[in-house]
């Protein structure tokens, strides 16, 4: 069904948003030609990449795509289908396919960027129209590639911002991720997770800064690490992340909220880097960046105690427990999750093991805490199917937000100001003509002769 641009922008109101943007299919279906085909998507980190003929495939939006390394180190993305009768040319999951790719079904074989290399039997093509060079004939690259530090993105749009104007103040965020190592440089390491769960995409992003929730939903796991605690004598790092969530409403008033434009943001005040000194892996760590920066940048750099960046779109790295968890639509209910944690090149051994124990903790499957967040994410979902009521609120603190370069704050940490911003960018996304130009997927790759 096709929707107006007055349809559409009559969904969302400054301090309100109607249910159906959460439940209804066309319009799921619409945000993943208007979203997903326009802006800049993370696909992976090149770790994930290292040799020739390393393959990563994900999503991007609906689209199936493939990140692959080719012989000269360059990392490409590629939609994930062979031209010929369409199969999808690359299992799922990370593999090598050695110097091309094969197609499973009939053989056609590919170069690494895409470029038709080969089909058997030539003798059948005589006197057709088949032209090895022509681009329909090979497997196409999406429109644009941007490796930024290691985190490639891509777009199915060539129109529009480039990546870091896209990213605006959130890249700051990617640069502290990285800036942590010694090296400045990080890697995936240790597998991933994933979630699936119950619900529409932009109910995680809308979580990942709401303050609200934490001590209400998470009550079951932050009183068990009480209890805990109590029974050995000690709170550990475990239990004391666990414990963060049961602060009361006046801890989170205080946090800061920028939210920039696009939809991005994050959460600053969380860590105190002063209490942080007295950690021993802190302190180790802080040692490290030391001696490659001295001590003024690495107070900077440690100094940073974000939470929960937000890459709308794309999901939610966080710098002080390098992880990245990556957000993929699957549709209108279901949104899986994938949760990549950084290894600090030449840092203490001691911080990727933090970075574990925080994965674990508070994102894998069978962590306390996420399974509350998954509750009640399926509850939205499922509740906002009921009649009683057409719109979901985002009333708190509306009317105080303050304008910054690029973006708008808030200094009281409750503020659904989050979730505000990101309905903004997603009307000015979902309208015909959006904030960015009119975009389709590309019509020819980049290698076409
Ligand atoms: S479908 Fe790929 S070679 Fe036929
Ligand atoms: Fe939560």
């Amino acid at each position: 069904m096709s929707r107006s641009d007055e349809q559409i922008a009559a969904l969302v109101r400054g301090d309100s948003v109607h249910k159906s943007v959460y439940t209804d299919p066309d319009l799921f279906a619409l945000e993943m030609q208007r979203i997903y085909g326009r802006v800049w998507i993370y696909v992976g980190h090149e770790s994930q990449v290292p040799n020739p003929g390393d393959t990563h495939t994900t999503r991007i939006g609906d689209q199936d795509v493939v990140m692959v390394r080719a012989a000269d180190k360059q990392v490409h993305v590629l939609y994930n289908r062979c031209p010929h009768k369409g199969a999808k040319l690359v299992a799922e999951g990370d593999h090598n396919v050695g110097k091309f790719f094969r197609c499973p079904y009939h053989a056609w074989t590919f170069k690494l960027d895409g470029q038709h290399l080969a089909a058997p039997m030539k003798l059948g093509f005589e006197g057709t129209c088949f032209d090895p060079k022509h681009p329909d004939f090979s497997m196409r690259q999406l429109a644009r590639v941007e490796n930024y530090r290691g985190f490639v993105f891509a777009n199915q749009s060539a129109e529009g911002p480039g990546l870091k104007d896209f990213l605006g103040g959130v890249i700051s965020s990617i640069d502290n991720l990285c800036d942590r190592s010694p090296s400045g440089e990080v890697e995936v390491a240790g597998g991933v997770f994933r979630v699936l769960q119950p619900s529409n995409w932009k109910v995680f992003y809308e979580n990942l800064h709401d303050t609200m929730h934490a001590r209400v939903t998470h009550e079951s796991s932050f009183m068990a690490a009480r209890d805990e605690a109590k029974a050995i004598g000690n709170m550990p790092l475990e239990l004391h992340i666990m414990d963060g969530n049961g602060e009361p409403y006046e801890f989170w008033e205080k946090l800061d909220l920028c939210a920039y434009d696009n939809g991005h943001g994050y959460m600053e005040g969380i860590f105190d880097p002063g209490a942080a000194d007295k950690d021993p892996v802190t302190r180790s760590h802080f040692e490290s960046l030391k001696q490659a920066y001295g001590e003024e940048r690495a107070r900077e750099i440690l100094g940073m105690n974000r939470h929960n960046t937000i890459i709308y779109g794309s999901g939610s790295p966080h710098t002080v427990f390098q992880q990245f968890r990556v957000i993929r639509p699957i549709s209108v209910d279901r949104t899986l999750v994938e949760i990549q944690v950084f290894r600090l090149k030449d840092a203490p051994p001691a911080l990727f093991k933090r970075a574990l124990v925080y994965a674990n903790l508070i994102n894998s499957p069978s962590s306390n805490v996420m399974p509350d967040d998954i509750e009640v994410y399926g509850r939205c979902q499922d509740g906002n199917l009921n009649h009683g009521g057409d719109w979901v609120s985002m009333h708190r603190y509306h009317g105080t937000d303050r304008e910054m370069t690029g973006g708008m704050v808030s200094t009281n940490g409750t503020s659904e100001l989050p979730m505000r911003n990101q309905f903004k960018a997603w009307k000015q996304f979902m309208m015909s003509e959006s904030a960015f130009a009119q975009a389709e997927p590309a019509k020819e790759p980049a290698h076409a002769a």
